[in-house]
């Protein structure tokens, strides 16, 4: 198994939420904890390690530095300049975490790292924009979390309501990380089947509604927000997110996964990043697969790129 190692640059909640679910999974054989804070990193690993025993993982775990990302295949993002607090947009972050971004990317890139940048910090899609021009990378090994998130929050409300697995929802959350995000409905099915054709089928009329959807999407749409106001964070659910793409990178899946990805001429757009379904490979996402969109459904996603544009443009890089 060689060629797997993680180097984690932030060990905050959402960073160690992703370390301890690696730490369950086969995934990596080796994990560098990178703190501004270094005896937390140290303790974080020492903490980890202790339950390596119990592990089906052989995985190496240590603290370390930026100059460590030479021997790292991946480097996860999580460091941000602290958890959005109630009330607080993703947006609001943005600056902090430019400013941070740049202390530290550089260093990277110097450390001579030839591998893949996964970002979740927030707000993701423009921190990913910034890693990709910060770093020189090309655009295939610069990867967000995107709406990876979102898609499985709303794969588990839809599958609540049919009363069906999760794994059997098939759709997906797409656009920004954040309140201009939406749910193609062309695209939502129930295994093969098109959630529009429940309502349209008087079998199933009375129990399955149009507004129903509608208001799971709402949900799904507030989701982060709501844990964030009855826990003070999010942390499990993007850590486990982050670990389903790092088996898609190191298992060489081609995995079609909504992380956040560079536009190049998709829809008539390009340059910025947003979550739109993508096959995830060892080189990182090799190509956005197309979906048939309708034309609603393609303004909703402009909505989504005028927005992160905008803010991309507003910051100084
Ligand atoms: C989430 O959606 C807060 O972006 C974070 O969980």
């Amino acid at each position: 198994m060689a060629n797997r190692r993680v180097a984690l640059v932030g060990c905050g909640m959402v960073g160690m939420s992703y370390a301890y679910a690696l730490l369950n999974s086969d995934l990596c054989n080796e994990l560098i904890l990178i703190d501004i804070n270094e005896d937390k990193a140290k303790g974080e690993a020492m903490d980890l390690n202790h339950g390596l025993c119990f592990s089906s993982s052989h995985m190496k775990i240590r603290a370390g530095s930026f100059e460590d990302c030479a021997y790292a295949d991946l480097v996860v993002i999580t460091a941000s300049a602290g958890s959005r607090k109630p009330g607080e947009t993703r947006f609001d972050q943005l600056n902090k975490n430019v400013k941070i971004f740049k202390s530290f990317i550089s260093k990277i890139v110097a450390s001579g790292f030839n591998g893949i940048f996964l970002v979740a910090s927030n707000p993701v899609d423009v921190m990913t924009r910034v890693t990709y021009e910060l770093s020189g990378f090309p655009a295939n090994r610069v990867i967000g979390s995107g709406t990876t998130l979102d898609t499985a929050r709303l794969r588990y409300l839809i599958g609540d309501y049919f009363q069906a697995d999760p794994h059997s929802v098939h759709g997906y959350v797409i656009g920004e990380h954040g309140d201009s995000e939406f749910v193609p409905f062309s695209q939502l099915n129930l295994s093969t089947k098109n959630v529009e054709e429940f309502f349209n089928d008087e079998r199933f009329a009375n129990d399955y509604k149009r507004e129903d959807i509608e208001d799971i999407i709402e949900k799904v749409k507030n989701s982060g927000a709501e844990v964030i106001k009855l826990k003070g964070a999010t942390y499990y659910g993007i850590g486990m997110s982050l670990v389903r793409i790092t088996k898609a990178i190191f298992g060489d899946e081609n995995s079609v996964i909504t992380v956040s990805s560079r536009l190049n001429g998709e829809y008539g757009m390009r340059d910025v990043y947003l979550g739109l379904p993508a096959y995830v490979n060892r080189n990182g996402v090799r190509k956005i697969l197309p979906l048939n969109l309708t034309e609603e459904e393609i303004e909703k996603l402009r909505n989504s790129y005028n927005i992160l544009k905008e803010s991309y443009d507003g910051i100084n890089m």
